[in-house]
C-alpha cells in the first residue's frame, strides 16, 4: 500500500480516540521513556493497534504512541515511547512512518532523542548533546522508493535539517537551567554492533562527535515533510574507552542524564503554552 494511504489509515485510527491537534511530536529513545510521566495521556496506541506499524515481537514491545497534554501547561503533544530501528530488520520507510503520522496529525516541531556513543574526546558518558548536523552512514535512506508529491519534495534540501532557531532556544533553556549542553555532528550507522577501533578513528576523521543507530532516518523524513526538527543525544559511552561497551551500561547512563534532558524538553514545551 502507498505511503499516503498508510499514513491516512494511522491517522484515522488515532482520530477515532483523540481529536486534538498536537503542537509537538517527541520520539523517546533508549532509556528515555520516563518522559511520558510528564504527559497526561488521553489516548495511547500500542504498535499492534496502529496499521502498518511493525508488529510487536517477544523481544520488543516498544513503539507505543501516546497522545495527550503536558501536565505543566496542557500543551497537546504526541509521543512515541521507543522507536523502530533499521537493525531490527525494518525497512527505513517503515521505521519513519511514526514521523509521517505525527506530521499528518499537525505537529509543528519534532523532537528526537537518542542514546549514542561519544566520538568527541571532550564528551563524557552522561553528557547531553544537541545534534547540529548529521552524516548518514546507515547505507540506506527512508526516501528511497516510489515517490508521491503529497509526501513533500523528491529531493529535499538538508542544509538546515536541525532547525537553527529552535537550536538557539534549546541552548538558552539549558543555560537558564544551568545544564551543560554539548553540540555536535551525529553519525548514523546501521548497527547493531558497536564500532571497531578503526571505524571510530574513521568516524572522528570525517567530523563526527556522536555515533548512534537511529534518529537520522526520522530527521530526513521530517525534512521532507517540512517539519522543524530538534534532536538530542545522551552520550552513554565514550568511544575512547578500552573497556568493552555493554548495552546495560548504555541504558543505565541514559537514565542518569534523563532528568536534565527532561528539564530542557519541558522548557521547550513551555513555549507552546496557550
Ligand atoms: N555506537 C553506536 N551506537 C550507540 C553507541 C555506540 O557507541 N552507544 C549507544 N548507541
Amino acid at each position: 500500500m502507498s505511503l499516503p494511504n498508510q499514513i491516512a489509515d494511522c491517522v484515522a485510527v488515532v482520530r477515532q480516540r483523540w481529536t486534538k491537534r498536537p503542537r509537538v511530536g517527541i520520539v523517546l529513545g533508549t532509556g528515555l521513556g520516563g518522559f511520558v510521566d510528564e504527559i497526561t495521556a488521553e489516548a495511547s496506541f500500542t504498535r499492534d493497534e496502529l496499521p502498518h506499524f511493525p508488529r510487536a515481537t517477544a523481544l520488543s514491545h516498544r513503539g507505543r504512541l501516546v497522545c495527550g497534554v503536558t501536565r505543566q501547561h496542557s500543551v497537546p503533544v504526541v509521543v512515541m515511547e521507543g522507536r523502530f530501528h533499521v537493525y531490527e530488520g525494518h525497512a527505513p520507510e517503515v521505521i519513519t512512518l511514526p514521523v509521517r503520522v505525527m506530521h499528518a496529525l499537525g505537529i509543528e516541531l519534532l523532537i528526537l532523542t537518542n542514546a549514542c556513543g561519544g566520538l568527541n574526546p571532550d564528551f563524557a558518558p552522561g553528557d547531553i548533546a544537541l545534534i547540529e548536523d548529521h552524516i548518514n552512514l546507515m547505507g540506506t535512506n527512508p526516501l528511497i522508493g516510489p515517490h508521491d508529491d503529497s509526501l513533500g519534495p523528491r529531493f529535499p534540501d538538508l542544509g538546515h535539517v536541525y532547525d537553527p532557531e529552535w537550536i538557539d532556544r534549546a541552548v538558552a533553556i539549558a543555560q537558564r537551567e544551568e545544564i551543560a549542553l554539548r553540540r555536535g555532528v551525529y553519525i548514523a550507522v546501521s548497527g547493531p554492533n558497536y564500532e571497531t577501533r578503526a571505524e571510530i578513528k574513521f568516524l572522528r576523521l570525517i567530523g563526527g562527535d556522536l555515533v548512534g543507530m537511529s534518529t537520522v532516518p526520522e530527521a530526513i523524513v521530517a525534512a521532507q515533510c517540512g517539519l522543524r526538527t530538534l534532536a538530542f543525544s545522551i552520550v552513554t559511552n565514550s568511544c575512547d574507552t578500552t573497556e568493552p561497551i555493554l548495552a546495560e551500561d548504555v541504558v543505565a547512563n541514559a537514565a542518569t542524564a534523563e532528568t536534565n534532558l527532561r528539564r530542557i524538553l519541558l522548557g521547550l514545551l513551555e513555549q507552546f503554552k496557550a
